[in-house]
Protein backbone atom coordinates (compact mmCIF):
# COMPACT_ATOMS: atom_id res chain seq x y z
CA UNK A 1 0.00 0.00 0.00
CA UNK A 2 1.28 3.28 -0.69
CA UNK A 3 1.49 6.43 1.93
CA UNK A 4 -1.79 8.84 1.84
CA UNK A 5 -3.60 11.13 3.21
CA UNK A 6 -7.30 10.64 3.61
CA UNK A 7 -9.29 13.94 4.27
CA UNK A 8 -13.09 13.75 4.29
CA UNK A 9 -13.82 16.77 6.50
CA UNK A 10 -17.61 16.70 5.07
CA UNK A 11 -20.67 16.59 7.66
CA UNK A 12 -23.32 14.11 6.28
CA UNK A 13 -26.57 14.04 7.40
CA UNK A 14 -28.67 11.27 6.33
CA UNK A 15 -32.12 10.16 6.35
CA UNK A 16 -35.81 11.15 6.31
CA UNK A 17 -37.10 14.51 6.32
CA UNK A 18 -33.29 15.89 6.88
CA UNK A 19 -33.62 18.51 4.51
CA UNK A 20 -35.98 20.39 7.02
CA UNK A 21 -32.59 20.94 8.98
CA UNK A 22 -30.95 22.87 5.70
CA UNK A 23 -31.49 26.01 7.55
CA UNK A 24 -29.58 24.92 11.03
CA UNK A 25 -26.64 23.18 9.08
CA UNK A 26 -25.64 26.48 7.35
CA UNK A 27 -25.95 28.77 10.47
CA UNK A 28 -23.83 26.25 12.41
CA UNK A 29 -21.13 26.36 8.91
CA UNK A 30 -21.50 30.06 9.25
CA UNK A 31 -23.64 30.92 6.39
CA UNK A 32 -25.40 34.58 6.01
CA UNK A 33 -26.35 35.05 3.27
CA UNK A 34 -27.34 32.40 0.65
CA UNK A 35 -27.32 31.31 -2.90
CA UNK A 36 -30.00 28.10 -3.55
CA UNK A 37 -28.89 26.90 -6.43
CA UNK A 38 -30.65 24.18 -8.70
CA UNK A 39 -31.56 22.51 -11.48
CA UNK A 40 -34.03 22.13 -14.49
CA UNK A 41 -37.29 22.53 -12.30
CA UNK A 42 -37.83 19.17 -10.54
CA UNK A 43 -36.76 20.30 -6.40
CA UNK A 44 -39.51 22.76 -7.57
CA UNK A 45 -42.01 20.51 -8.97
CA UNK A 46 -41.64 18.40 -6.03
CA UNK A 47 -42.04 20.97 -3.13
CA UNK A 48 -38.43 20.57 -2.07
CA UNK A 49 -37.39 24.09 -2.84
CA UNK A 50 -40.09 25.53 -0.96
CA UNK A 51 -39.48 23.20 2.03
CA UNK A 52 -35.76 24.34 1.78
CA UNK A 53 -36.31 28.09 2.03
CA UNK A 54 -38.82 27.90 4.98
CA UNK A 55 -36.25 26.06 6.65
CA UNK A 56 -33.32 28.85 6.32
CA UNK A 57 -36.46 31.25 6.96
CA UNK A 58 -36.76 29.41 10.20
CA UNK A 59 -33.25 30.61 10.93
CA UNK A 60 -33.54 34.24 9.68
CA UNK A 61 -31.32 33.14 6.85
CA UNK A 62 -31.48 35.60 4.02
CA UNK A 63 -31.20 33.54 0.34
CA UNK A 64 -31.57 34.10 -3.17
CA UNK A 65 -31.92 31.66 -5.84
CA UNK A 66 -30.72 30.65 -9.35
CA UNK A 67 -32.31 28.01 -11.31
CA UNK A 68 -31.39 26.13 -14.40
CA UNK A 69 -28.57 24.17 -14.27
CA UNK A 70 -28.14 21.63 -16.99
CA UNK A 71 -27.10 17.65 -16.79
CA UNK A 72 -23.65 18.72 -17.89
CA UNK A 73 -23.34 21.80 -16.71
CA UNK A 74 -22.10 24.68 -18.49
CA UNK A 75 -20.05 27.62 -17.82
CA UNK A 76 -22.51 30.54 -18.79
CA UNK A 77 -24.27 30.24 -15.63
CA UNK A 78 -21.70 29.87 -13.44
CA UNK A 79 -20.40 33.17 -14.58
CA UNK A 80 -23.99 34.61 -14.19
CA UNK A 81 -24.12 32.89 -10.53
CA UNK A 82 -20.43 34.04 -9.81
CA UNK A 83 -21.88 37.90 -10.70
CA UNK A 84 -25.17 37.52 -8.43
CA UNK A 85 -22.96 36.40 -5.66
CA UNK A 86 -20.99 39.42 -5.41
CA UNK A 87 -24.04 41.80 -6.36
CA UNK A 88 -26.01 40.43 -3.52
CA UNK A 89 -22.79 39.38 -1.14
CA UNK A 90 -23.48 36.12 -0.76
CA UNK A 91 -21.34 34.20 1.19
CA UNK A 92 -22.81 30.41 1.10
CA UNK A 93 -23.50 28.38 -1.83
CA UNK A 94 -26.83 26.12 -0.77
CA UNK A 95 -26.44 23.14 -3.92
CA UNK A 96 -30.23 21.53 -4.45
CA UNK A 97 -29.99 18.59 -6.45
CA UNK A 98 -27.68 16.34 -8.72
CA UNK A 99 -24.13 16.33 -9.09
CA UNK A 100 -24.79 18.95 -12.13
CA UNK A 101 -26.14 21.45 -9.51
CA UNK A 102 -23.64 20.59 -7.14
CA UNK A 103 -20.52 20.83 -9.27
CA UNK A 104 -22.21 23.94 -10.82
CA UNK A 105 -22.05 25.52 -7.19
CA UNK A 106 -18.38 24.79 -6.69
CA UNK A 107 -17.64 26.19 -9.21
CA UNK A 108 -19.25 29.28 -8.52
CA UNK A 109 -17.75 29.12 -4.70
CA UNK A 110 -14.29 29.41 -6.36
CA UNK A 111 -15.63 31.89 -8.59
CA UNK A 112 -16.54 34.40 -6.91
CA UNK A 113 -13.21 34.50 -4.40
CA UNK A 114 -11.07 34.70 -7.40
CA UNK A 115 -9.54 37.35 -9.57
CA UNK A 116 -8.99 35.69 -12.68
CA UNK A 117 -11.64 33.78 -15.05
CA UNK A 118 -13.12 30.52 -13.44
CA UNK A 119 -12.15 28.29 -16.15
CA UNK A 120 -8.33 28.41 -15.04
CA UNK A 121 -9.29 26.07 -12.51
CA UNK A 122 -10.59 23.38 -14.93
CA UNK A 123 -7.66 23.98 -16.76
CA UNK A 124 -5.26 22.80 -14.04
CA UNK A 125 -5.06 25.23 -11.62
CA UNK A 126 -6.04 23.82 -8.17
CA UNK A 127 -8.63 25.61 -6.22
CA UNK A 128 -7.05 26.60 -3.04
CA UNK A 129 -10.09 29.14 -1.89
CA UNK A 130 -14.19 29.54 -2.07
CA UNK A 131 -17.07 30.21 -0.64
CA UNK A 132 -18.66 27.73 1.68
CA UNK A 133 -21.06 25.23 -0.02
CA UNK A 134 -23.38 22.61 1.53
CA UNK A 135 -25.72 20.39 -0.55
CA UNK A 136 -29.21 18.41 -0.61
CA UNK A 137 -28.68 15.41 -2.57
CA UNK A 138 -31.61 14.71 -4.91
CA UNK A 139 -29.93 11.95 -6.87
CA UNK A 140 -27.49 8.75 -6.13
CA UNK A 141 -24.85 9.33 -8.52
CA UNK A 142 -21.82 11.30 -9.40
CA UNK A 143 -20.52 11.80 -5.19
CA UNK A 144 -19.78 15.44 -5.74
CA UNK A 145 -21.48 15.70 -2.65
CA UNK A 146 -18.61 14.49 -0.71
CA UNK A 147 -15.78 14.77 -3.14
CA UNK A 148 -13.33 18.31 -3.85
CA UNK A 149 -13.98 17.55 -7.63
CA UNK A 150 -16.35 19.60 -10.04
CA UNK A 151 -17.06 18.90 -13.66
CA UNK A 152 -17.94 21.57 -15.77
CA UNK A 153 -18.30 21.97 -19.66
CA UNK A 154 -17.47 24.92 -21.67
CA UNK A 155 -19.54 26.08 -24.45
CA UNK A 156 -17.21 27.31 -26.73
CA UNK A 157 -15.99 23.50 -28.10
CA UNK A 158 -17.79 21.66 -25.87
CA UNK A 159 -14.83 21.10 -23.40
CA UNK A 160 -15.82 18.67 -19.96
CA UNK A 161 -13.21 19.50 -17.61
CA UNK A 162 -12.59 18.65 -13.93
CA UNK A 163 -11.65 20.91 -11.16
CA UNK A 164 -10.34 20.04 -7.67
CA UNK A 165 -9.66 21.66 -4.30
CA UNK A 166 -10.58 20.89 -0.50
CA UNK A 167 -11.94 24.17 -0.80
CA UNK A 168 -15.14 23.23 -2.30
CA UNK A 169 -15.93 20.24 -0.40
CA UNK A 170 -18.90 20.32 1.08
CA UNK A 171 -19.49 21.75 4.88
CA UNK A 172 -22.32 19.54 4.62
CA UNK A 173 -24.59 17.15 2.65
CA UNK A 174 -27.97 16.00 3.62
CA UNK A 175 -28.75 12.74 1.99
CA UNK A 176 -32.72 11.83 2.42
CA UNK A 177 -33.03 8.95 0.27
CA UNK A 178 -36.44 9.49 0.18
CA UNK A 179 -35.81 12.78 -2.22
CA UNK A 180 -34.82 10.43 -4.86
CA UNK A 181 -38.10 8.24 -5.12
CA UNK A 182 -39.22 10.74 -8.06
CA UNK A 183 -36.37 10.35 -9.97
CA UNK A 184 -37.29 8.75 -13.62
CA UNK A 185 -36.24 4.75 -13.72
CA UNK A 186 -33.21 6.27 -16.71
CA UNK A 187 -31.24 8.21 -14.59
CA UNK A 188 -31.96 6.52 -11.42
CA UNK A 189 -30.11 3.59 -13.10
CA UNK A 190 -27.51 6.03 -14.44
CA UNK A 191 -26.77 6.97 -11.50
CA UNK A 192 -26.56 3.55 -10.02
CA UNK A 193 -23.57 3.20 -13.04
CA UNK A 194 -22.04 6.06 -11.77
CA UNK A 195 -21.31 4.70 -8.97
CA UNK A 196 -20.24 1.42 -10.25
CA UNK A 197 -17.86 3.43 -12.24
CA UNK A 198 -16.24 5.09 -9.19
CA UNK A 199 -15.67 1.80 -7.76
CA UNK A 200 -13.76 0.38 -10.56
CA UNK A 201 -11.61 3.23 -11.44
CA UNK A 202 -10.10 2.56 -8.26
CA UNK A 203 -10.72 -1.38 -7.83
CA UNK A 204 -8.33 -1.36 -11.35
CA UNK A 205 -5.20 -0.78 -9.94
CA UNK A 206 -1.03 -1.51 -10.38
CA UNK A 207 -0.27 -1.02 -6.59
CA UNK A 208 0.22 -4.23 -4.95
CA UNK A 209 -1.40 -5.83 -1.44
CA UNK A 210 -4.61 -3.64 -1.01
CA UNK A 211 -6.69 -6.35 0.40
CA UNK A 212 -8.48 -4.13 2.36
CA UNK A 213 -9.88 -1.46 -0.45
CA UNK A 214 -10.38 -4.26 -2.49
CA UNK A 215 -12.47 -6.08 -0.24
CA UNK A 216 -14.36 -2.69 0.53
CA UNK A 217 -15.15 -1.84 -3.23
CA UNK A 218 -15.99 -5.60 -3.74
CA UNK A 219 -19.06 -5.11 -1.04
CA UNK A 220 -20.21 -1.88 -2.19
CA UNK A 221 -20.45 -3.31 -5.63
CA UNK A 222 -22.08 -6.39 -4.14
CA UNK A 223 -24.57 -3.73 -2.92
CA UNK A 224 -25.18 -2.14 -6.48
CA UNK A 225 -25.90 -5.57 -7.56
CA UNK A 226 -28.00 -6.56 -4.67
CA UNK A 227 -30.03 -2.84 -4.70
CA UNK A 228 -29.89 -1.75 -8.21
CA UNK A 229 -32.62 -4.19 -9.58
CA UNK A 230 -34.45 -4.19 -6.41
CA UNK A 231 -35.20 -0.04 -6.79
CA UNK A 232 -35.97 -0.50 -10.37
CA UNK A 233 -38.60 -2.73 -10.05
CA UNK A 234 -39.84 -0.79 -6.91
CA UNK A 235 -38.41 2.88 -7.34
CA UNK A 236 -40.59 3.25 -3.50
CA UNK A 237 -38.06 0.88 -2.16
CA UNK A 238 -36.80 3.51 0.66
CA UNK A 239 -34.40 1.00 2.47
CA UNK A 240 -32.82 -0.16 -1.50
CA UNK A 241 -32.38 4.02 -2.47
CA UNK A 242 -31.20 4.30 1.41
CA UNK A 243 -28.05 1.58 0.54
CA UNK A 244 -27.42 3.02 -2.96
CA UNK A 245 -27.31 6.55 -1.39
CA UNK A 246 -24.92 5.64 0.87
CA UNK A 247 -23.03 3.49 -1.37
CA UNK A 248 -23.05 6.38 -4.19
CA UNK A 249 -21.03 8.36 -1.21
CA UNK A 250 -18.48 5.79 0.07
CA UNK A 251 -17.95 5.00 -3.61
CA UNK A 252 -16.50 8.78 -4.21
CA UNK A 253 -15.23 9.94 -0.93
CA UNK A 254 -12.10 8.21 -2.27
CA UNK A 255 -12.15 6.16 1.42
CA UNK A 256 -11.86 3.37 -0.87
CA UNK A 257 -9.00 4.65 -3.80
CA UNK A 258 -5.96 5.54 -0.74
CA UNK A 259 -2.71 3.83 -1.07
CA UNK A 260 -3.53 2.94 -4.16
CA UNK A 261 -3.18 3.72 -7.66
CA UNK A 262 -6.30 4.52 -9.64
CA UNK A 263 -7.42 4.16 -13.23
CA UNK A 264 -10.32 6.85 -14.41
CA UNK A 265 -9.65 5.80 -18.14
CA UNK A 266 -13.28 4.88 -18.81
CA UNK A 267 -14.51 8.45 -16.90
CA UNK A 268 -12.22 10.32 -19.47
CA UNK A 269 -13.30 8.27 -22.49
CA UNK A 270 -16.52 9.31 -21.26
CA UNK A 271 -16.21 12.55 -20.79
CA UNK A 272 -15.83 13.28 -24.39
CA UNK A 273 -19.14 11.28 -25.09
CA UNK A 274 -21.25 13.54 -22.85
CA UNK A 275 -19.73 16.73 -23.59
CA UNK A 276 -20.41 16.16 -27.27
CA UNK A 277 -23.62 14.59 -26.79
CA UNK A 278 -24.96 15.77 -23.90
CA UNK A 279 -26.13 12.30 -22.60
CA UNK A 280 -26.36 11.19 -19.35
CA UNK A 281 -22.81 10.69 -17.90
CA UNK A 282 -24.03 7.13 -16.07
CA UNK A 283 -25.41 6.22 -19.84
CA UNK A 284 -22.21 6.91 -21.42
CA UNK A 285 -20.12 4.92 -18.47
CA UNK A 286 -22.17 1.93 -19.10
CA UNK A 287 -21.12 2.34 -22.64
CA UNK A 288 -17.67 2.93 -21.96
CA UNK A 289 -16.72 0.63 -19.49
CA UNK A 290 -17.22 -2.70 -21.46
CA UNK A 291 -15.33 -1.85 -23.85
CA UNK A 292 -12.08 -0.34 -21.75
CA UNK A 293 -12.52 -2.95 -19.97
CA UNK A 294 -12.07 -5.87 -22.28
CA UNK A 295 -9.12 -3.46 -23.98
CA UNK A 296 -7.13 -3.10 -20.96
CA UNK A 297 -7.58 -6.69 -19.56
CA UNK A 298 -4.49 -8.65 -20.50
CA UNK A 299 -2.32 -5.94 -18.79
CA UNK A 300 -3.48 -7.75 -15.55
CA UNK A 301 -5.78 -10.77 -16.20
CA UNK A 302 -6.05 -11.39 -12.84
CA UNK A 303 -7.42 -8.09 -11.74
CA UNK A 304 -10.30 -8.74 -13.77
CA UNK A 305 -10.60 -12.56 -12.51
CA UNK A 306 -10.47 -11.81 -9.26
CA UNK A 307 -13.64 -9.15 -9.35
CA UNK A 308 -15.21 -11.64 -11.78
CA UNK A 309 -14.97 -14.74 -9.52
CA UNK A 310 -15.62 -12.17 -5.85
CA UNK A 311 -18.51 -9.88 -6.94
CA UNK A 312 -19.72 -11.63 -9.84
CA UNK A 313 -19.88 -15.02 -8.70
CA UNK A 314 -17.51 -16.28 -12.12
CA UNK A 315 -15.89 -19.90 -11.29
CA UNK A 316 -12.00 -19.14 -11.14
CA UNK A 317 -10.27 -20.81 -13.90
CA UNK A 318 -7.11 -20.50 -12.69
CA UNK A 319 -5.24 -22.38 -15.76
CA UNK A 320 -7.35 -19.62 -18.41
CA UNK A 321 -7.87 -17.27 -16.11
CA UNK A 322 -9.11 -14.78 -19.33
CA UNK A 323 -11.69 -16.73 -19.40
CA UNK A 324 -12.79 -15.72 -15.94
CA UNK A 325 -12.16 -12.48 -16.62
CA UNK A 326 -13.92 -12.29 -19.36
CA UNK A 327 -16.89 -13.79 -17.89
CA UNK A 328 -16.93 -10.96 -15.26
CA UNK A 329 -16.71 -8.34 -17.91
CA UNK A 330 -20.16 -9.86 -19.89
CA UNK A 331 -21.90 -10.56 -16.71
CA UNK A 332 -21.34 -6.38 -15.68
CA UNK A 333 -22.70 -6.23 -19.54
CA UNK A 334 -25.66 -8.14 -18.62
CA UNK A 335 -26.50 -6.60 -15.65
CA UNK A 336 -25.75 -2.58 -16.91
CA UNK A 337 -28.62 -3.94 -20.20
CA UNK A 338 -30.75 -5.02 -17.23
CA UNK A 339 -30.97 -2.09 -15.52
CA UNK A 340 -32.11 0.02 -19.05
CA UNK A 341 -28.80 1.16 -19.88
CA UNK A 342 -27.55 1.40 -23.43
CA UNK A 343 -25.17 -0.87 -25.02
CA UNK A 344 -23.38 0.88 -27.80
CA UNK A 345 -23.31 3.94 -29.75
CA UNK A 346 -26.17 3.86 -31.49
CA UNK A 347 -28.30 3.56 -28.39
CA UNK A 348 -26.30 6.19 -26.66
CA UNK A 349 -26.84 8.82 -29.60
CA UNK A 350 -23.19 9.13 -30.40
CA UNK A 351 -21.71 8.46 -34.34
CA UNK A 352 -18.94 6.76 -35.33
CA UNK A 353 -17.70 8.97 -37.92
CA UNK A 354 -17.54 11.63 -34.89
CA UNK A 355 -14.64 9.38 -33.36
CA UNK A 356 -11.77 11.60 -34.73
CA UNK A 357 -12.89 13.92 -33.26
CA UNK A 358 -13.79 12.46 -29.94
CA UNK A 359 -9.99 11.14 -30.09
CA UNK A 360 -8.36 14.76 -30.81
CA UNK A 361 -10.01 16.49 -27.73
CA UNK A 362 -9.72 13.54 -25.51
CA UNK A 363 -5.37 12.75 -26.31
CA UNK A 364 -5.00 16.23 -27.43
CA UNK A 365 -7.54 18.52 -25.51
CA UNK A 366 -5.98 20.92 -22.93
CA UNK A 367 -2.54 20.38 -23.88
CA UNK A 368 -2.20 16.86 -23.40
CA UNK A 369 0.07 14.90 -25.34
CA UNK A 370 -1.27 12.16 -27.28
CA UNK A 371 -2.09 9.75 -24.67
CA UNK A 372 -4.35 9.08 -21.39
CA UNK A 373 -2.85 7.62 -18.36
CA UNK A 374 -4.63 5.56 -15.24
CA UNK A 375 -4.40 1.59 -14.70
CA UNK A 376 -2.59 1.51 -18.74
CA UNK A 377 -1.51 4.71 -20.78
CA UNK A 378 -3.93 4.74 -23.88
CA UNK A 379 -2.87 6.55 -27.24
CA UNK A 380 -4.17 7.55 -29.70
CA UNK A 381 -4.57 4.77 -31.66
CA UNK A 382 -6.04 2.63 -28.63
CA UNK A 383 -8.48 5.49 -27.98
CA UNK A 384 -9.50 5.15 -31.37
CA UNK A 385 -10.00 1.34 -31.06
CA UNK A 386 -12.01 1.97 -27.89
CA UNK A 387 -14.35 4.12 -29.46
CA UNK A 388 -14.37 1.66 -32.11
CA UNK A 389 -15.43 -1.03 -29.74
CA UNK A 390 -18.47 0.84 -28.51
CA UNK A 391 -20.17 1.37 -31.71
O1 LIG B 1 -32.34 19.41 -13.30
P1 LIG B 1 -33.45 18.71 -12.61
O2 LIG B 1 -34.79 19.18 -13.00
O3 LIG B 1 -33.25 18.66 -11.12
O4 LIG B 1 -33.44 17.18 -13.15
C1 LIG B 1 -32.31 16.33 -12.97
C2 LIG B 1 -31.54 16.06 -14.25
O5 LIG B 1 -32.36 16.14 -15.38
C3 LIG B 1 -32.82 14.95 -12.63
N1 LIG B 1 -33.07 14.77 -11.21
C4 LIG B 1 -32.16 14.85 -10.20
N2 LIG B 1 -32.74 14.51 -9.04
C5 LIG B 1 -34.06 14.25 -9.31
C6 LIG B 1 -34.27 14.42 -10.69
N3 LIG B 1 -35.46 14.23 -11.28
C7 LIG B 1 -36.49 13.85 -10.48
N4 LIG B 1 -36.35 13.65 -9.16
C8 LIG B 1 -35.15 13.82 -8.53
N5 LIG B 1 -35.02 13.57 -7.23
O6 LIG B 1 -31.79 14.06 -13.03
C9 LIG B 1 -31.10 14.61 -14.14
C10 LIG B 1 -29.62 14.42 -13.93
O7 LIG B 1 -29.13 15.24 -12.89
P2 LIG B 1 -27.55 15.45 -12.73
O8 LIG B 1 -27.33 16.39 -11.61
O9 LIG B 1 -26.97 15.80 -14.05
O10 LIG B 1 -27.07 13.97 -12.37
P3 LIG B 1 -25.75 13.39 -11.73
O11 LIG B 1 -25.79 13.47 -10.27
O12 LIG B 1 -25.54 12.10 -12.38
O13 LIG B 1 -24.58 14.41 -12.18
C11 LIG B 1 -23.90 14.24 -13.39
C12 LIG B 1 -22.76 15.22 -13.50
O14 LIG B 1 -21.79 14.99 -12.47
C13 LIG B 1 -20.49 14.89 -13.08
C14 LIG B 1 -20.81 14.28 -14.41
O15 LIG B 1 -19.75 14.42 -15.34
C15 LIG B 1 -22.04 15.06 -14.83
O16 LIG B 1 -21.69 16.31 -15.38
N6 LIG B 1 -19.57 14.16 -12.18
C16 LIG B 1 -19.12 14.81 -11.10
C17 LIG B 1 -18.22 14.24 -10.22
C18 LIG B 1 -17.72 14.98 -9.04
N7 LIG B 1 -18.00 16.26 -8.94
O17 LIG B 1 -17.04 14.43 -8.16
C19 LIG B 1 -17.70 12.88 -10.44
C20 LIG B 1 -18.47 12.10 -11.44
O18 LIG B 1 -17.66 11.09 -11.97
C21 LIG B 1 -19.05 12.88 -12.56
O19 LIG B 1 -18.09 13.10 -13.57
ZN1 LIG C 1 -18.62 9.44 -12.61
Amino acid sequence: MENFQFYSPTCFVFGKDTENKAGEYVKKFGGTKVLIHYGGGSVVRSGLLDRVKSSLDKECIPHIELGGVQPNPRSGLVYEGIDLCKKENVDFILAVGGGSTIDSSKAIAAGVVYDGDFWDFYSGKRIEEALSVGTILTIAAAGSEGSPDSVITKEEGMFKRGASGDAIRPKFSILNPALTQTLPPFQTAAGITDIMAHLYERYLTNTKDVEVTDRMIEALLLTMIHEGPRVIENPNNYEARANIMWAGTMAHTNMCGVGRSQDWNSHNIEHELSALYDCAHGAGLAVTMPAVFTYVMSHNVMRFAQVASRVWGCQMDFEHPEVTAKAGIEAFRRFLKSIGMPGNFSELGAKEEDIPKLVEVLCRGDGRDGSISGFVTLNEEDCTKIYKMMV
